[in-house]
Formats: structure tokens, sequence, C-alpha cells
């Protein structure tokens, strides 16, 4: 889109005031009710000009990725339901994903005593997770995932936060150029604004140490929430990272029924039509996301997007396809929230792909 009308502009300031995510509060209608406006999606679609620059260049190697869920980020792998198994990076492969994002709770496996070592085991168990998929030429993106105790309190955190991306920098420091890192999982409660601006600009220089050119992947604050992208301050000289944003809108129809989601069975038999003003929510969220991404020209990943099981699927795999297409018009990289758990697009007791959301997310394989 190549103009945009004053309405517009001041539509996306008054309205990109919304939260994606909000476990503990009164969950938000539908970010968008009415517009004599249509955004109509870019074009052309689904190939959008792709600035020449070398990290917009390696971000195009995330392409299409799916988050290996409920695994390494459960308290212990396992405990959640899953423990990876080395038939999904070759299902996943073959599926004709592009990558994998790794979630990875640190936290819960090192020392909480300085220096805060990690668990060597819990190391070997994260190599392999990693190997497995560079080994079949998937791109990884792998984070910090569910440290709780630092978005309740980052100042006594801080220290042990920096220390684990030492370790975790140092050791990945000679892996392929296909190992992405991204700093801390929807920072938000206290960890949001400045202070998740000075934590994420420690990190990323002290992670540039050992890693110059590595891409690093950094998401605003309140969950990741497009909301907080004009919060978002990165350090203008590092020409090597990629911002990052999550998608669960509207929430009730995606979080119905979860069992972590406070009042959700309430919205139970939520649909999802792919009407008119329900493909233009997303496409007037994702043009403020894009429009923040040209004007400080960092290239954008679609980390999380998913609707959960308690869903039906028909309105699933609808939101699924309209959520990815319209991402891919954007020219955003992605991956689904995630592969064989409570969001899965496979199920490892059928041993079958859940082929309403594959298909929705891998429409042309
Ligand atoms: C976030 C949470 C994850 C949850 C997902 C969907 O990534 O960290 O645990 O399953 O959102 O709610």
């Amino acid at each position: 889109m190549n103009k945009i009308c004053p309405f517009i502009l001041l539509t996306i300031l008054v309205m990109s005031c919304h939260s994606i995510y909000e476990p503990q509060q009164t969950p938000k209608q539908p970010s968008f009710t009415s517009s004599p406006t249509k955004i109509p999606m870019p074009s052309p679609a689904p190939s959008p000009t792709i600035p020449n620059k070398p990290i917009f260049q390696k971000s195009l190697w995330i392409g299409r990725g799916v988050n290996l869920g409920n695994a390494l980020e459960a308290p212990e792998e396992g405990a959640w339901g899953v423990v990876l198994q080395e038939e999904y990076f070759q299902l996943i492969k073959d599926a004709g994903f592009n990558s994998v994002r790794i979630p990875v709770r640190w936290s819960a496996h090192a020392d909480q005593q300085a220096p805060f070592t990690i668990q060597t085991a819990f190391f070997d168990r994260v190599d392999w997770a990693v190997n497995q998929a560079i080994s079949r030429d998937l791109t990884v993106v792998l984070n910090m995932h569910h440290y709780e105790e630092i978005y309740e309190d980052p100042k006594s955190h801080a220290q042990r936060f920096l220390a684990l991306w030492a370790q975790i920098s140092d050791h990945y420091k000679n892996y392929s150029d296909h190992l992405f890192f991204e700093l801390l999982n929807e920072p938000h409660n206290a960890l949001i604004l400045e202070s998740w601006n000075h934590l994420a600009q420690e990190a990323i220089t002290l992670i540039r140490k050992t890693n110059p050119d590595r891409p690093i992947i950094v998401g605003p604050g309140d969950w990741n929430s497009i909301s907080h992208l004009d919060y978002l301050k990165l350090p203008e000289e590092d020409q090597n990272l990629i911002v990052t944003f999550h998608y669960y809108q509207p929430f009730r129809f995606t979080h119905q029924g979860a069992e972590w989601v406070s009042g959700s069975n309430a919205w139970l038999g939520t649909r999802w039509n792919g009407s008119d003003i329900e493909l233009q929510s997303i496409r007037f969220d994702f043009l403020s996301a894009s429009l923040w991404g040209k004007a400080h020209n960092r290239p954008i990943y679609l980390g999380e997007f998913g609707a959960y099981s308690k869903a039906d699927i028909d309105s699933r795999a609808l939101w699924t396809s309209a959520v990815a297409r319209t991402a891919e018009a954007y020219g955003f990289t992605w991956a689904y929230w995630e592969f064989c758990a409570g969001f899965g697009v496979y199920d490892p007791s059928l041993r079958q792909w859940n082929l309403p959301i594959k298909n929705a997310l891998l429409p042309d394989e």
C-alpha cells in the first residue's frame, strides 16, 4: 500500500492501544469494530518488497515456522505432555516448514546463586534439539521462555538473566548462522517500557561480544503486543536485529476454554468466520506492525499465533490461514504456536497431521 489516508493513520493511533494477551484481565473486545474504509491487502501479495539488507535477507530463512511448544519450556520436559522426538524434526522438514522456534525455560535449569551455572545435562538436551533442526536445514529460533520471576521483579533477576545469556551465547558462538537467538518471550508486568528496553540493550551488548553478527530477535513489552512496539527502543547501530510480535486476536476466540485463562470457558462456542470485518481487523493490526517495521527499518517476525483446540476446527483453520497469509502479504516471517500440544498442527497420539491446520499454514505443500 503506497498511500495511507490520514483517517487510517489516526485510527491506527487510537486503536493500536490494545493488548494481545491478558490472562489475568477482562479480555478485550475484537480490536476493530467499524470503519467505512477498507484496508486492502498490500499489493503485490504475497511477494512484498524485502529490503536488500543482510538482516532482511537472513530473516527470510525463518520463512514459515512452527513452535516446538510445551516441551523444553515446561518446568521439566514432559511435564506438559511433550517430549521432543527425532521424528518430529523430520516431519516438520518434510511438511515444508522452514524453521522451528524452540522455547526454553533456562531459568529452571540453572543455579540460583552466581555464577548461575546452567546444568550441563540441560545444555546437552537443548544442543540435541538445535542440532536435529540445523542438520535438516531448518533455521532455529532459540529463545528464553517462562522466566516467570523476572517479569515480577526485574531488578533482582537482571544479573541472573544476563549471566544466562552470557553462557548461552558463549556456548553457541560457533554454531551455524541458521541459529538465531530470541532474548525473552513476552515480557510483561514489571518488565515493560524502560525496564525492558534497558535490560534488552544490556543483553544485546553482552551477546555481541561473542556473536557479533548472529540475528537477535527482540519483542515489545505487554506480551509482545503490537500496541507496545512504539515503546521499544533498540540500539540504532545494531543492524542484526529482528523484531517479533505475537498475535492471538480475537482473544476470546483463540483462547476459548484455555485452562490457564480464567473465565475462558464462557467463551466456548465463539466462532471465526472470515467475515469482512474479521479480516479487516487482522489487516489493520498487521498494518500498524508493518508501518513500525518500515519506519525503524527492522524485519518483522510473527513468532506466535494460534487458536486453541477447544475452538471449532473450521474456524481455527480459517483464522490460521487468514493470519498466515496476511503476515506473508506484509512480508513478515512467522511461527505457528504450536506443533503437537493444545494448539497442535500435529497429533502425536494418532501420529497424523491435523490437516485443516497444516493446510491452512502450508497451502501449497
Ligand atoms: C505464550 C505462553 C504459552 C502459551 C501461549 C498461548 O507463548 O508462553 O505458554 O501456551 O502463549 O497462550
